[in-house]
């Protein structure tokens, strides 16, 4: 495996691939969630590059970007084991310019949850991410449901400027408990871990319910307010289409179940496909 720190690095150990090439942009603390994403695109193409990058552009003021968990030396081994073959791991100072162009999220999608409660955030999101595709050049880029809004922005990014690359959505990893993978569980302490577990039991609340025929949306989220009873507090709870706007009722085959929620230190989100 190849390591590149600058933007030369990385174009000469690229002229070494020919064939498909499998990209997965991270911000590191790997963990099995990241390694679905690396193993399904090591399966599907004949060379992978991954990154690590902690993005300092999609952190608001006072977010844990200082805090972020970063494991450098665990990080290489996972993907030299994942039989990566090149690893980005560039500088901030390599990623960005002092005064550079933006994109900006769209209306709809850009400006609500997610985008609403950290507002910037996907701005800085497209921007790495475009950067990254570009370098990558890669033919199959991957991405995680477990960032719905995320992933439906970087797939209309991808149409609306004419990219040349395929976006795979990835299924959510889970520990065998329900709790979504994430890098910031490790801020998870003592009976916090437990408590995060009612973020998935009210999803699998909102499938039963959609199973027995509950298609009623605000019936659903109050079914869900009383099963999330064990965070410190909800910021939201939203069934939308998959474009993002609001549903009163649930279309079964387009509809995403999302919330955000805080437990003790970090602030978790989930969702469910429908
Ligand atoms: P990061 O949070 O490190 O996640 C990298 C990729 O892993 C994203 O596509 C994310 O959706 C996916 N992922 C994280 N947890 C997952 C889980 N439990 N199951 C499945 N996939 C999971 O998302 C980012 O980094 C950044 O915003 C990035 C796209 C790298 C741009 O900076």
């Amino acid at each position: 495996m190849l390591i590149a720190r600058t933007i030369d690095e990385l174009q000469e150990a690229k002229k070494a691939l020919s064939g498909s090439i499998g990209f997965v942009p991270t911000m590191g603390a790997l963990h099995h969630g990241h390694l679905s994403l690396i193993r399904q695109a090591r399966d599907e193409n004949e060379h992978l590059i991954v990154s690590i990058f902690v993005n300092p552009t999609q952190f608001l003021e006072g977010e844990d970007l200082d805090a972020y968990p970063r494991k450098d030396e665990a990080d290489i081994k996972i993907c030299e084991l994942a039989k990566v073959d090149i690893l980005f791991m560039p500088s901030v100072e390599t990623m960005y310019e002092k005064d550079e162009l933006c994109i900006g999220a769209p209306a709809v999608c850009g400006y609500v949850l997610e985008g609403k409660m950290r507002p910037g955030h996907f701005d800085g999101m497209l921007q790495i991410v475009m950067k990254l595709l570009n370098l990558s050049a890669a033919s199959n880029a991957y991405f995680g449901k477990k960032d719905a809004q995320q992933l439906a922005l970087i797939i209309q990014m991808v149409k609306n400027y004419f990219m040349d690359v395929n976006i795979i959505p990835c299924e959510i990893v889970r520990d065998d408990r329900g709790l979504a993978l994430s890098s910031r569980n490790v801020y998870l302490k003592g009976d916090e871990n437990e408590r995060a577990l009612c973020l998935s039991h009210s999803l699998k609340r909102a499938t039963k319910l959609v199973m027995s025929g509950t298609l009623n949306v605000e019936k659903i989220k109050k079914e869900m307010h009383t099963v999330l009873q064990d965070v410190d507090s909800i910021e939201y709870i939203a069934i939308v289409d998959r474009d993002f706007k609001r549903l009163e009722e649930v279309e079964v085959g387009n509809t995403i179940i999302l919330l955000a929620a805080w437990v003790g230190k970090p602030r978790l989100i989930d969702n469910l496909w429908i």
